[in-house]
């Protein structure tokens, strides 16, 4: 996704309004309407929010289960390198936009800001503490360049199907391969249930 410059973050963090979802969700309400008011926003942000996220990952899945099936691993790369892009332009809507990122990169376009790094850094925080990489997700209203925006990420665990070009094991030839689109590739060595990345989202509120 495009990247929005770190500027006003420090006063985001200050101002922010943080909703863990879902566990705390709310939970720290009680005190003022303002507040009140605030954190219905968040949350209604927030299930537009895990709907895109929904559709987005059912076609990145179907699209990559669909080129494995039928043109194995090394297909599936191409299929991959093509076409993620475009099906990521597609989920942007209604203001919003779409992304993946991650700490260990693949896709150098998928690098994370100062905000999306600072929260892959709490998942993996909040995940060697016992949490379920699954449920994991962050909604919170920044500040940024003089604009509110509602930014939400969920975190995407390892999966078994990923392993084959993710994991620890990936066949020389299909790295070789993945290598050819990616040199600085850095997205392999991931086990099950490993943090892989996040999908991000931002939509700018005024
Ligand atoms: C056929 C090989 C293949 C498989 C299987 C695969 N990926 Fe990927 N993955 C790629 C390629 C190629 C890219 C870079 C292109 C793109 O943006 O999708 C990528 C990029 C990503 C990214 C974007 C961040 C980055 O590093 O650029 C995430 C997140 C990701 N994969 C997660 C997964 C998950 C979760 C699974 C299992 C459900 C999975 N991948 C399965 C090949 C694969």
């Amino acid at each position: 996704m495009k990247r929005i410059a770190g500027t006003g973050l420090l006063t985001a963090a200050a101002l922010a309004l943080m909703v863990a979802l879902p566990a705390q969700a709310g939970s720290h309400g009680g005190g003022k309407a303002m507040k009140a008011g605030a954190d219905a926003e968040v949350q209604q942000l927030a299930t537009e929010a895990k709907q895109i996220v929904k559709g987005f990952f059912t076609e990145l899945k179907g699209t990559l289960v669909g080129a494995m099936k039928k043109d194995g691993p090394a297909g599936a790369v191409d299929v991959c390198a093509k076409k993620a892009h475009e099906i990521t332009l597609r989920h942007n809507r209604d203001g919003w936009e779409v992304g993946r990122t991650a700490l260990k990169l693949r896709n150098p376009n998928n690098a994370p800001d100062a905000w999306e790094k600072a929260v892959l850094e709490e998942f993996e925080q909040k995940i060697a503490a016992g949490a379920d990489p699954k449920k994991l997700a962050k909604a919170e209203i920044v500040e940024q360049d003089g604009r509110k925006v509602f930014r939400f990420m969920k975190a995407i665990p390892t999966g078994k199907p990923c392993l084959t070009c993710h994991g620890d094991k990936v066949d020389p030839a299909l790295l070789q391969k993945i290598r050819s689109y990616y040199p600085d590739d850095q997205a392999t060595g991931f086990t099950l249930g490993q943090l892989r990345g996040a999908f991000t989202l931002s939509k700018p509120l005024n």
